[in-house]
């Protein structure tokens, strides 16, 4: 990676990895593109609409660019409530791009997710390869991508790689539209508040990852030997697997007076049943040295004062 395009760059994971790739690589070889304007430009923007096929391929030319890193996409809940354009967007958009990485040889990331499993997947230690029947037009689109992104290696020898994303929890960029949303809301009403409703029930295992773990985990993965590989795309990865009321627990470990009620909202719900409650990483470990460092105890206490911080408030207690 010497010259990076990113797609979707102000999005929930897009916003803080092009930070990071730029800390690395330098800021004048990361272009950003996103099909809204950033409110303070710093760095190389562009103007994307990923369905736009011609512009994705000049941006990519003119930039001299050698990576694509694709992440425009709609997640779960936003694809539900309008899966044809759900449809539009996530294949549309994929498809662009892996044809203007074939015609201009760009390594290639996207990333894939725990929503491409469904419910007759196995619940508990998610094989790598596994039965996926997702009943999610996200997770629909998130296998076709996958299969996708191996046919442009096996028939083209695109450089594709990419993993399966647990969800994923930050303080900087909240996500929009997920499943697993509830997981960054609830540091957020905690904070405010000291009190935060969950819209997914008691019980409901979800895997999840502190952000700076994806962050790392796609630098590692783009940066590993290729020839190692046996996967290329959709490495189960996860960090930790927790249900809400542990959350809450951990949360009220620092914040003693934080209560949490459940008001489920039975699309969501839908969603998050037909997902594994925790899947199994090893693949990613032994191919390209997976590991994440933050788990939930970790995690929270870094939330919780990155938080404070930025919500300009003290801790409620
Ligand atoms: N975080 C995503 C979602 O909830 C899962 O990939 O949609």
């Amino acid at each position: 990676m010497k010259k990076i395009i990113v797609t979707g760059a102000l999005g929930q994971i897009g916003s803080e990895l092009t930070v990071k790739l730029r800390d690395i690589y330098g800021e004048d070889n990361v272009l950003a593109t996103d099909i809204r304007k950033p409110e303070d430009i710093c760095g190389p923007f562009e103007l994307l609409d990923v369905t736009d096929a011609k512009k994705m391929y000049e941006l990519s030319k003119d930039f001299e660019a050698d990576t694509m890193i694709h992440m425009a996409a709609l997640l779960s809940a936003t694809a539900e409530k309008n899966p044809l354009f759900a449809w539009n967007l996530n294949m549309g958009g994929l498809m662009n791009a892996l044809e203007v990485s074939r015609e201009l040889d760009l390594q290639f990331f996207t990333p894939s997710s725990i929503g491409a499993f469904g419910p007759s997947t196995p619940k508990d230690n998610t094989p790598q390869d596994t039965l996926q029947r997702p009943t999610t037009m996200y997770g629909v689109n998130k296998v076709a991508g996958e299969l996708l992104c191996d046919y442009y290696f096996n028939r083209f020898g695109v450089d594709t790689r990419g993993v399966r994303f647990p969800g994923l929890i930050s303080y900087a960029t909240p996500p929009g539209g997920g499943t697993t949303d509830y997981a960054v809301d609830i540091y957020y009403k905690a904070v405010e508040q000291g009190r935060y409703t969950s819209y997914i029930a008691e019980g409901t295992y979800m895997d999840m990852m502190y952000m700076p773990d994806a962050l790392q985990a796609i630098v590692n993965l783009m940066e590993a030997d290729g020839s190692k590989l046996k996967h290329r795309n959709a490495f189960n990865i996860s960090a930790m697997s927790f249900e809400p009321s542990q959350i809450a627990a951990e949360i009220k470990k620092h914040i003693p007076s934080f209560k949490m009620d459940y008001t489920v909202d039975p699309v969501r719900q839908a969603i998050a049943d037909s997902w594994p409650n925790a899947i199994d990483s090893s693949a990613a470990v032994e191919e390209w040295g997976f590991k994440a460092d933050f788990d939930l105890e970790k995690m929270t206490i870094d939330m919780l004062e990155k938080l404070k911080v930025k919500l300009n408030q003290k801790a409620i207690s």
